[in-house]
């Protein structure tokens, strides 16, 4: 069964770069550790290729990952970064956001070249690929390759290239997301740019479709909704820790913004009954026009994720422009 974990395979490129190395993490599952000069990390379980810290230069973590975490197979870590594949929630026949966060995945020893030559070494390269046991619930081969990559000024940027290996000619369909848990100050001081006046399925709601209000997104109770044709750029708005989370996205088109609140939280067992008010997922995804790829064919999609001081309570920083790259 796919939940035995398999000892990771290391590739030169990592056993190699003093600014990726491999240890133990909880309950001894392997960890990728990416760290860069100016003191900024990551760390990636090979455990679902789940990204469970990412720190500033100040040591400061920038990721929620609950007091509750479960880090034992089959349960997937509460917090980070999970990957839904290959099936977002409930939206198929699959176990909710499928079984890529649940697998243990390996360290690619000889991943394909990316198009983009970066001198930019600090990064590692994951690969999932189907098991014998993962085709009896998903008939279809794939490979599932996840670059993580530590940018130079502390940004964190994931890449995922999906590749049909089906021999039998097939075509398969998937949905996917980036379920990234951000760690807010107070969920009731935040603030969400760049969904304004956008179509929503309501998960709340029987996934109804609703069209936001022209104000920023801010938060008094539980949200579940899934935003349609979302821009490349979306914005979380700190005002306690004067910090602003920008996500940039390229082949995801929608956009998840999940918090539990108060009572979901409590039915949770690996989540703290009052995490809720410390964090905010934004999960880059493709949901509504599921991905089909034909054998051979592959796809991609990218999340970049970078934490800016803001002095917005100041009124010097004006959100806008924070969507518009200046
Ligand atoms: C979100 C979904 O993406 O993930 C929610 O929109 C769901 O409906 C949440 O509750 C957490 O899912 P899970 O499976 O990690 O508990």
């Amino acid at each position: 069964m796919s939940s035995a974990a398999p000892s990771p395979v290391v590739a030169p490129a990592v056993t190699e770069n003093p600014t990726v190395q491999i240890c133990r993490g909880i309950n001894g599952l392997d960890k990728v550790v990416l760290r860069d000069f100016r003191g900024s990390s990551v760390e990636v379980y090979l455990y679902g290729a789940h990204v469970t810290s990412w720190k500033n230069e100040h040591g400061e973590e920038l990721l929620f990952v609950s007091s509750k975490a479960i880090f034992k197979p089959p349960k997937a870590i509460r917090g980070g970064i999970p990957i839904c594949f290959p099936q977002f929630s409930n939206l198929g026949p699959l176990e909710a956001h499928g079984f890529a966060r649940n697998r243990f995945w390996s360290v690619d020893p000889s991943p394909p070249p990316f198009p983009v030559n970066s001198s930019n070494k600090t990064y590692v390269d994951l690969l999932l690929k189907s098991t014998e046991e993962d085709m009896k619930i998903w008939p279809h081969s794939f490979e599932f390759r996840l670059r993580v990559t530590l940018g130079p000024a502390g940004d964190l940027m994931l890449t995922s290239r999906i590749r049909n290996t089906n021999p039998d000619g097939k075509p398969f369909t998937f949905t996917f997301a980036y379920h990234t848990y951000f760690s807010v100050s107070d969920i009731s001081e935040v603030r969400v740019e760049g969904l304004e006046t956008l179509d929503y399925l309501d998960n709340l709601q029987n996934r109804q479709r609703f069209t936001e209000q022209g104000d920023a997104i801010t938060f008094e109770s539980e949200v579940d909704k899934i935003y349609l044709s979302t821009p490349t750029k979306i914005a979380i708005l700190d005002h306690e820790k004067k910090r602003t989370f920008v996500i940039r996205k390229d082949g995801l088109s929608d956009a998840v913004v999940w918090n539990p609140w108060d009572k979901k939280a409590k039915s949770m067992a690996d989540f703290g009954d009052d995490e809720y008010k410390h964090m905010l997922c934004i999960e880059a995804a493709a949901i509504e026009k599921p991905i089909t790829l034909k054998p051979g064919e592959e796809w991609k999609g990218r999340q970049e994720l970078s934490a800016v001081p803001s002095s917005y309570c100041s009124g010097q920083l004006d959100p806008r422009r924070v969507l518009q790259g200046a």
